[in-house]
């Protein structure tokens, strides 16, 4: 195995892409340590990862917004960068429980700043997102498109740019990089870890699995008459192992820069809903049933990324294909039916 000296916190590293990057990063020879309040990821998760790369991370499960537990965490190691995808991301329930999604994304981000400034730590990379994008009135999408945010969730990612933007401004000795996703899906190749939401999955990826594994018996697509080739929703989807690649390109770049940095992680392509189940299909050898039903408010009809300046900047490019991403989903779905839950011995 490599070595690498740093230490890399995870904030978060215990969720779907956290996971896979933590895998990418112990790969790398990087040490990783994960501090996670475990709200939305299993605890189970930390021994997969050791079975992947043959090292298990430092685990402390604290919640960012407890400002004290945070600070002993940061006491107990020493952290050269903090890559911080904690945070809640339903858009459904950020619009139907706002102050949630504000209070834990809003409260845990300027917590962990202050902390990492009182400790010295000034290398952040912040999970963003795509959703901070107004309706692009040209596409692809690039860094400087114009914001605009349609649900509390998007404003909340909006909200800790600005943060960002002025600690950065305030503090030269801050490096930042903000890395807006586009759709990560898809899973580890090994099917040991992926994305296993609680409840009824709110994105396409998960539904579909659940619809191909029979849980669900149908898939409802909301919108067939968008001015698109087939009339439903056009989206970049990333797979999460490249997505999570895209991180160790970003702290090879850290070293390197100054201030704050932004970059879209996506692959530059556009799928439609209909060939993201055509491709699912094809992968699971399964026949998808579904039905249209009304447009969801707030889908824009096209969404992609123009993701060369994190090509040009940090040496990083999406590889995988859509049959990747639909092939890996299906694998872990099939290995892990229950999500990380084991089944009860009989
Ligand atoms: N998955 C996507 O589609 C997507 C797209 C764009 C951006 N993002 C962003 O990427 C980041 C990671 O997303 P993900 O898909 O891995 O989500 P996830 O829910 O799987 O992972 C987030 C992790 O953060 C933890 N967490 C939440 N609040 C916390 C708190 N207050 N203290 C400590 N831990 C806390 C959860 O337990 C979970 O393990 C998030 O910030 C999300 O907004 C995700």
């Amino acid at each position: 195995m490599k070595t690498n000296s740093k230490n890399i916190l995870l904030t978060g590293g215990t969720g779907y892409i956290g996971s896979h990057t933590a895998v990418e990063l112990l790969n790398a020879g990087y040490h990783v340590t994960i501090f996670d309040n475990l709200s939305n990821s299993k605890i189970e998760v930390l021994s997969r990862i050791e079975i992947i790369t043959g090292a298990m991370p430092e685990f402390e499960q604290i919640d960012l917004r407890d400002e004290a537990e945070l600070s002993k965490g940061f006491d107990k190691y020493s952290f050269d960068a903090v890559i911080h995808f904690a945070g809640l991301k339903s858009v459904g329930e950020s619009v139907t429980n706002p102050l949630d999604t504000y209070e834990n994304n809003l409260l845990s981000t300027i917590y962990l700043l202050k902390v990492m400034r009182k400790k010295a730590v000034l290398n952040l990379i912040f999970s963003g997102s795509a959703t901070v994008y107004a309706i692009p009135e040209t596409l692809p999408i690039k860094e400087n498109n114009v914001l605009g945010a349609d649900c509390p969730y998007g404003r909340s990612k909006l909200m800790i740019e600005e943060i960002l933007t002025d600690l950065s401004v305030s503090d030269p000795e801050w490096k930042i990089q903000i890395l807006r996703y586009f759709n990560p899906v898809g899973a580890h190749p090994t099917g040991l870890i992926g994305e296993d939401p609680s409840g009824i999955p709110s994105n396409l990826f998960p539904y579909l699995s659940r619809v191909a594994q029979g849980v669900y018996k149908e898939l409802k697509i909301f919108g067939s008459d968008y001015k698109t080739s087939d009339g439903t929703c056009i989206r970049d989807y990333i797979h999460v192992v490249d997505l999570a690649k895209g991180h160790l390109s970003t702290l090879s770049r850290l070293d390197h820069s100054s201030g704050m940095e932004i970059f879209n992680l996506g692959t530059g392509h556009g799928y439609s809903v209909l060939e993201v189940v055509k491709a699912y299909e094809k992968a699971s050898g399964i026949k998808i049933p579904y039905i249209f039903t009304e447009r969801r408010k707030g889908d824009i009809p096209i969404s992609y990324a123009d993701p060369t300046k994190a090509e040009h900047l940090l040496g990083w490019k999406a590889e995988k294909t859509i049959d990747d991403m639909c092939k890996d989903a299906w694998n872990w779905q099939t290995k892990n039916p229950n999500g990380y839950i084991k089944k009860k011995k009989e």
